[in-house]
């Protein structure tokens, strides 16, 4: 009798962020938390800090969040070097990865949102959600939209929507 051959295709959702503040250590928690959401099984959710990551984790990613403050009107250094240390590497492997943003920024946001989507649109990355820019004092809203937007991501993920 043939046996049933039941395939559990886990999908890593890898989330790299830099949270040099409490408050951007709260939005990195809620996005994790949402994405791994109890009601999201397939999905394994992987934190790397930004020194750390390197492109074989990017390439080996079903789908990425990128977490930033904004810079001098800019994403900060260190998710620079993320791309400035991996965008070759990655450049022939992760055409059409699934991927989002998410960005504090005191008042402004615009220059990391611009740097972010042209860099990524280089490495022809697939924006499947809107980047979220959380600007001016912070808010209780932005934990809860960092939540959204973590769920989202894997939910979209795990239901293979991207
Ligand atoms: C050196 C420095 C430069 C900054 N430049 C900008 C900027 O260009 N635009 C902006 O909107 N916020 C800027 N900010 C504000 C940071 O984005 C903000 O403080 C950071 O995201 C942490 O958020 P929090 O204060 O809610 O913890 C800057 C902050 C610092 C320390």
């Amino acid at each position: 009798m043939d046996k049933a051959i039941i395939v559990n295709e886990q999908k890593t959702l890898l989330v790299i962020a830099h949270a040099p503040s409490a408050n951007t250590e709260q939005m990195l928690q809620a996005v994790l938390s949402g994405a791994n959401h109890p009601d999201i099984d397939g999905v394994n959710v992987q934190f790397i800090a930004p020194l750390d990551v390197k492109a074989e984790d990017i390439k080996s990613a079903h789908g990425l969040i990128i977490g930033t403050t904004e810079n001098l009107a800019y994403m900060a250094g260190l998710i620079k070097d993320v791309f400035d240390r991996c965008y070759y590497d990655c450049l022939d492997h992760t055409q059409g990865l699934p991927f989002t943003f998410y960005i504090r920024a005191g008042n402004d946001g615009t220059g990391t949102r611009r740097a972010i989507s042209s860099i990524t649109t280089g490495l022809r990355w697939k924006l499947v959600q809107e980047p979220l820019v959380c600007r001016g004092e912070f808010s209780a809203d932005f934990v809860s939209q960092c939540e959204e937007l973590g769920m989202a991501m894997s939910a979209g993920l795990e239901a293979g929507v991207f």
